[in-house]
Order: structure tokens, then C-alpha cells, then sequence
């Protein structure tokens, strides 16, 4: 067979274990020839797109990013998307497509995949939002350098008698925050599932201040919102998915929780630090294990699927279930980390 990857959407660790695992395994064990597309799906909209042999993906392993680039195309943004795309597959003679991406990227596969493209995708993103798998691959990545910086800011915090408040990403989930919050011993964690009550949490920190402890962390997901207001983001620019562009909201919490406490407050909003950098181990070893299963899963013709964890097992789901809803925090992994607030 002659088969396309592609990487699409927000850059995420181990992208590059998950293309080096589909070649290896698909040259060395089924004889298949492969192709990378540049940049997502513009490179195939535009027929753009590398030979992937064992010698150019080796050495990638531990490399962060993605050698084949990425963006945030929608093809059905674009016009005669849906032809374009077949044109290149056809031009290329391709006879499947492997997209490795988060809800958006795999959204345009569902949806290329009702249209009768054979695609298999492979779930990414540090956000850990996509439903169907346990654990999307770069989330533990992301979870760590967010915990590493809590650590660092936790010691400058108890040496000025400061609130830090941390922002992490995450968009519309709160799973980073929630993480990091607990293995970086946050005392305060607001996520978007949970509206928060700017009152409260100046009260919870009162209340940790008066028992003694002269600093706090708050860690805050970009995404979350106050319980009176919508979204506290900076900018108002959208995506080609219609997402906006989240962040800032710790701008004005720490301006707000100074104020009201009196206590000296400093934000550190961490951004794309997260995304960056060399993958964890766990990474390296999920992104191999789905790139593994997607290419078994394209030999054996088994389309219009994604490749999931569920629980220690690599398992494959129809793209529709993974896609019908976004996976929210799970409530009780935030009533876990609540268990160490204040
Ligand atoms: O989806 C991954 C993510 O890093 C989100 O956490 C964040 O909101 C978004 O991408 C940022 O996107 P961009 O890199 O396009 O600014």
C-alpha cells in the first residue's frame, strides 16, 4: 500500500515517535511506501508532501515538534476541500491516510471518512480532551513541564510572601491544571468545568494566610471562567475552527486577588513552554504504541477508526464516538486535588 501521514493542529510531544512507529512497522512488516505531508491538511490540500523511509524518520525518536510541520487547516474552510483532498490522494496514489491530530484534525478525517477516504487517526494533543482514549499522547509532557515550573514558582513564592498564580493550558478542559495543580501541590486550582466565585477563592487564600502560610499557588486553566462572566481571554481572534485564542486570564486574577486580599500577587502564564521540548518517556512509549496499532489497522483495511487507550490496552474505536463530545475533567480526579486546596 501507499500510505499519507499527516500531523495537523497545535504541535504536541511525541508526534515524531507516532510517524517514526507507522513507517517502521509498515516498511519492515507489511512492505507498505509512505508519504508526509507538509503543515496538516494544507499539505494536502496542495499535494505537498516528503517520502518517509526508515533512514529519515530514524533519530526522531526523542525530538519534540513535528518533522513534517503542522497548521490549523480546515479543509472544509476551504473550497472544493473534500475534491482537493481526493485529488492529492489520487495524484499521489494513495490508498489511505493516517492523521494524527486532536478533535479538529480528526473531525475533517470523520468527516473525509463518510465521504469514502480511507483514513485511521491517531489521537494527540497536551490537552488530553479527546473522547475515546484514556490518555492522549503529549499530555503527560505538558503535565510535567507545568509541575516543574509550579516547583520553581513555589520557591519564589515562599521567599517574597507572594499568591503566584500559575496559567496552564488545556482550552475548553481542565486536565493540565487539574494534574499539575495536585502533583505541583497547588493551593487553589480553577478549571472551566468548575465557574469559579472570585470571592471564594480570595477567602481560601485569607483563610491559608491566617493559619500561617504566607504564600499560595494558584494554578489556572486558560480556559476557565469566572461564575458571573464568560471567557476572560485576551485576544478575540478565532482559528479556522472558529476556537478563540484563549489566554490572560491570569492577568486579571492576579490584579483582582491583590486587590481585594492586599496580598502581593505575580502571574506567570507558561503558554507554548508546555508544547516544547523533548517528550516523556510515557510519551515516546504511547505515540510508538498507537503509531504500531494505526498501522496494523490500515494493513488490515479497518477504516474510519481511531486508535485508543483504554485503561493499559491499545484499542481501536470508530472516529464518530471519538469525536461526538469533547472528554471534560473527570470530576473526581478535581475532587482529589481539592482535597489539598488552602
Ligand atoms: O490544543 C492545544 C493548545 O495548546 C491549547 O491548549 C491552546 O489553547 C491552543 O492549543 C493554542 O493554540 P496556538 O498554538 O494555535 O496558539
Amino acid at each position: 500500500m501507499r500510505i499519507g501521514l499527516l500531523t495537523g493542529g497545535g504541535d504536541c510531544p511525541g508526534l515524531n515517535a507516532v510517524i517514526r512507529a507507522v513507517v517502521r512497522k509498515g516498511i519492515n512488516s507489511y512492505g507498505h511506501e509512505f508519504v508526509g505531508f507538509r503543515y496538516g491538511w494544507a499539505g494536502v490540500l496542495s499535494a505537498e508532501a516528503i517520502e518517509l523511509t526508515n533512514q529519515s524518520t530514524s533519530g526522531i525518536l526523542h525530538r519534540g515538534g513535528t518533522i513534517l510541520g503542522t497548521s490549523r487547516t480546515n479543509v472544509f474552510k476551504e473550497e472544493n476541500g473534500l475534491e482537493r483532498v481526493q485529488a492529492s490522494l489520487e495524484k499521489l496514489r494513495l490508498d489511505a491516510l493516517i492523521p494524527i491530530g486532536g478533535e479538529d484534525t480528526l473531525g475533517v478525517a470523520g468527516r473525509l471518512s463518510e465521504g469514502g477516504v480511507a483514513v485511521v487517526g491517531v489521537p494527540k494533543t497536551i490537552d488530553n480532551d479527546l473522547a475515546g482514549t484514556d490518555f492522549t499522547f503529549g499530555f503527560q509532557t505538558a503535565v510535567q513541564i507545568a509541575t516543574d515550573a509550579i516547583d520553581r514558582l513555589h520557591t519564589t513564592a515562599e521567599s517574597h510572601n507572594r499568591v503566584i498564580v500559575v496559567e496552564v493550558m488545556g482550552r475548553h478542559a481542565g486536565w493540565i491544571a487539574a494534574y499539575s495543580g495536585l502533583a505541583g501541590g497547588a493551593d487553589v486550582v480553577l478549571v472551566p468545568e468548575r465557574p469559579f466565585d472570585i470571592d471564594e477563592v480570595c477567602d481560601r487564600l485569607r483563610r491559608r494566610h491566617a493559619q500561617g502560610r504566607n504564600f499560595s499557588i494558584v494554578v489556572v486553566a486558560e480556559g476557565a471562567t469566572p461564575k458571573d462572566g464568560g471567557l476572560l481571554s485576551e485576544f478575540e481572534s478565532t482559528d479556522a475552527f472558529g476556537h478563540v485564542r484563549l489566554g490572560g486570564i491570569a492577568i486579571q486574577l492576579e490584579r483582582e486577588i491583590e486587590a481585594r486580599t492586599g496580598f502581593e500577587a505575580r502571574m506567570t502564564i507558561l503558554g507554548h513552554v508546555q508544547r516544547g521540548g523533548t517528550p516523556l518517556a510515557y510519551d515516546r512509549v504511547l505515540g510508538s504504541r498507537f503509531g504500531v496499532e494505526a498501522i496494523d489497522a490500515v494493513s488490515e483495511g479497518d477504516f474510519g477508526k481511531m486508535v485508543a487507550l483504554r485503561g493499559t490496552e491499545v484499542i481501536r474505536v470508530p472516529l464518530a464516538e471519538a469525536l461526538a463530545a469533547p472528554k471534560l475533567l473527570d470530576p473526581k480526579l478535581f475532587e482529589t486535588a481539592a482535597v489539598f486546596f488552602g
